[in-house]
């Protein structure tokens, strides 16, 4: 699948560790990885990372992103803001699984305060790994699409 190795990763000085371990583990692992920072564990702001990084996935650019703050929720919260971005805050590997395979996720939260980092590189290779399931799901990802354009009509 073309594309499919290209993948983002971004934090925040709180995620900032964990990303550097990450885009290490990607890039043994064969991704072409491109790292959009912040660059230090210097106090920043995620909504600037997470935006950086959903420009690379709207455009194409990266297939996946992972974002890394420290609960995954702000970046979850910014990245969410962008249209056709489909961003999952996990901190389990069922969870993790699920989001791919049921809400085809495309960009992957961690939170550096939540999950220890053994755990957040599981759950970056399983949410790489997973493939969407295509089918039952495909109206319901169509319907989150139709919300974030406006265009859902709620039948009832
Ligand atoms: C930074 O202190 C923290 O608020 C941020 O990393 C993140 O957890 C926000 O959701």
């Amino acid at each position: 699948m073309k594309g499919f190795k290209k993948v983002a990763i971004g934090s925040d000085h709180a995620g900032f560790t964990y990303k550097a371990r990450l885009l290490e583990h990607l890039r043994k692992a064969g991704y072409e990885v491109t790292d959009v920072g912040c660059d230090s564990e210097e106090r920043c702001h995620y909504p600037l990372f997470a935006h950086r990084l959903c420009r690379l996935v709207q455009n194409g650019t990266c297939r996946y992103g992972i974002l890394v703050c420290g609960t995954g929720i702000g970046m979850s919260m910014a990245a969410n803001k962008h249209r056709g971005i489909r961003a999952a805050v996990c901190s389990d590997e069922y969870s993790t699984k699920m989001t791919r395979e049921h809400n085809d996720a495309n960009v992957l939260c961690l939170g550096a305060r939540v999950v220890d980092y053994d755990t957040a590189e599981r759950l970056t290779d399983i949410f790489l790994s997973t493939g969407y399931i295509s089918g039952d799901h495909d109206t319901r990802v169509k319907m989150l699409g139709e919300i974030e354009n406006c265009s859902f009509k709620d039948g009832e």
